[in-house]
């Protein structure tokens, strides 16, 4: 799929399909109202006989033009006008994808920069355009024949000559988002059997592999052996693939600049262990290496964008299986930086994992570290499947966070960690356990992981609600690609 910028005049454009916008009240956008007067009226004439209303997400397929150069129009309704926000125009994007997808063109062009969107400029427009096709025009084809594979190739982005250098900047970017997004989701819809640590290991070589400022380095079992970390190869010692910690440097920014670190949770499958999860929907477990993927996906975004930053990427990957040398409840464990953990239930794996990459962190001197991680069902009980979960030791992190979130479309949402909490890990066998009890578990696990992360600015994405669907359209969503890509774009800029 090819996205360009086209800058030919409405009335002078050849195109199988263009797409233009109208508000509720069926007031026309710029290009509409201009379209609609190359065609002779046509446009008013249908949406006068009430075709369409103009609504979020409404479209409408003309078939037969009365113009030489356009062979068909998909009006796309945008919601009342003056108030279409960033997340309503996504979300008749996506409508608009669907459109040209039924009407099977191979080319089309989109005319819809010029859209009014709350806070939001032609640059930003014209990225939501690719990102949104690329999104939505996914289809996961590793193990399976395609269903119904898009025929659409090529979409032109109609920017005239004043708007020009934004949309194609937008473009751009948007094209380094995708792709980013596209990698995570690919990885995260692969099955355990497939996507094991090992196999993870390689991809991060074959992407270092394919940017010249990426590097990729692979710590193996007798490496973390050497390290201490007792609680990430505790987990491992239940399943028969070796663990892996892969660190990826991408080297962008000042020699001496300290970097970015995002550390990933990369747990190729979650049986739970010895405490293990009931069966239903066990397969999502898949799933539980969206962190790693992510990012994955972050550092492959970040290359393409060119950033100007020293990121470092790291992902604890494993398996959580209930082996006859698998972790039992009321283990004790010794953690590479020296603190004890009692594991009250092994399902409660991740943080064993994260606890001693984060550890590991300090020896990159981190600007910030921010970890993301399919964490908790709780996350999910708490948040339910909008929002991802934001969890810091730094009201200046959290509030950049939050806000790359609303500017990307890929919104969190702030949970406290305080003190309080922290009460409800005691041990008295260890000096921590690595559950909280049934209250306040996405909390309760950020605040195990903060014991680790004294040292240094640290962000925790709980991504168990959003990074992938379940239900009849299961599959991997590629969040939290497009909001930790805002963060570093936002930060390549000061
Ligand atoms: N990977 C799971 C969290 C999870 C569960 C994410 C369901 C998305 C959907 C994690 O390893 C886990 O099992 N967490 C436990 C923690 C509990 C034992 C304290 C959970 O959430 O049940
Ligand atoms: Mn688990
Ligand atoms: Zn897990």
């Amino acid at each position: 799929m090819d996205y360009s910028i086209e800058s030919l005049s409405l009335d002078k454009l050849q195109s199988a399909c263009l797409l233009v916008g109208i508000y509720e009240n069926q007031l026309f956008s710029p290009s509409a109202t201009l379209l609609d007067a190359v065609c002779n009226g046509l446009l008013g004439k249908l949406v006068a006989r009430g075709d369409i209303k103009g609504k979020n997400a409404e479209t409408l397929l003309i078939n037969n033009i009365p113009h030489a150069g356009i062979e068909r129009i998909i009006l796309v309704g945008f919601g009342e006008s003056g108030k279409v926000g960033r997340k309503q125009y996504r979300k008749a994007l996506a409508a608009a994808v669907k459109a040209v997808k039924d009407s099977k063109v191979v080319t089309a062009t989109c005319a819809l920069l010029d859209i009014a969107v709350e806070n939001a400029d032609d640059q930003w427009l014209a990225r939501q355009i690719v990102e949104v096709f690329s999104d939505s025009l996914y289809q996961y084809s590793a193990t399976k024949q395609c269903d119904n594979p898009p025929d659409l190739q090529h979409l032109y982005i109609f920017a005239d000559q004043p708007h020009k250098q934004l949309a194609e900047t937008g473009l751009q970017q948007g094209l380094a988002i995708a792709r980013g997004v596209e990698l995570s989701k690919q990885l995260a819809d692969l099955p355990g059997n497939i996507c094991t640590p090992t196999y993870l290991a390689e991809q991060a070589f074959i992407l270092a592999g394919q940017h010249e400022k990426l590097s990729c380095e692979v710590l193996e079992e007798s490496d973390m052996q050497a390290l201490g970390m007792g609680a990430f190869l505790s987990v491992s010692r239940g399943s028969r693939q070796p663990a892996k910690l892969i660190s990826l440097s991408y080297r962008g920014g000042e020699g001496n600049a300290r970097p970015i670190v995002l550390i990933g949770k990369g747990l190729t499958f979650d049986a739970g262990g010895i405490s293990l999860k009931p069966g239903l929907g066990m397969d999502e477990m898949k799933y539980d290496m969206c962190g790693g993927s992510g990012v994955l996906g972050v550092l492959r975004a970040a290359s393409l964008l060119n950033l100007k930053l020293n990121i470092v990427g790291l992902i604890p990957s494993s398996e959580n299986l209930p082996d006859g040398d698998a972790n039992k409840p009321g283990d004790i464990l010794t953690s590479m930086s020296g603190k004890t953990v009692e594991v009250l239930n092994t399902d409660a794996e991740g943080r064993l994992l994260l606890c001693d990459t984060l550890t590991y962190a300090r020896r990159f001197n981190p600007e910030v570290v921010i970890d993301l991680a399919t964490l908790t069902g709780a996350c999910i009980v708490a948040l339910g499947r909008f929002p991802s979960g934001l969890f810091g030791n730094d009201d200046t992190l959290c509030a950049e966070l939050t806000a790359a979130g609303e500017t990307a479309c890929d919104s969190v949402w702030r949970m406290p960690v305080w003190e309080e909490y922290q009460e409800l890990l005691k041990s008295n066998f260890a000096d921590l356990a690595n559950i909280g009890g049934p209250d306040g578990g996405s909390i309760t696990a950020a605040c195990f992981l903060s014991r680790f992360a004294e040292d240094f600015r640290w962000a925790h994405l709980d991504i168990a609600g959003t990074a992938w669907r379940t239900g009849a359209n299961k599959g991997a969503t590629g969040r939290p690609v497009p909001l930790l890509s805002q963060f570093l774009l936002d930060r390549a800029q000061v």
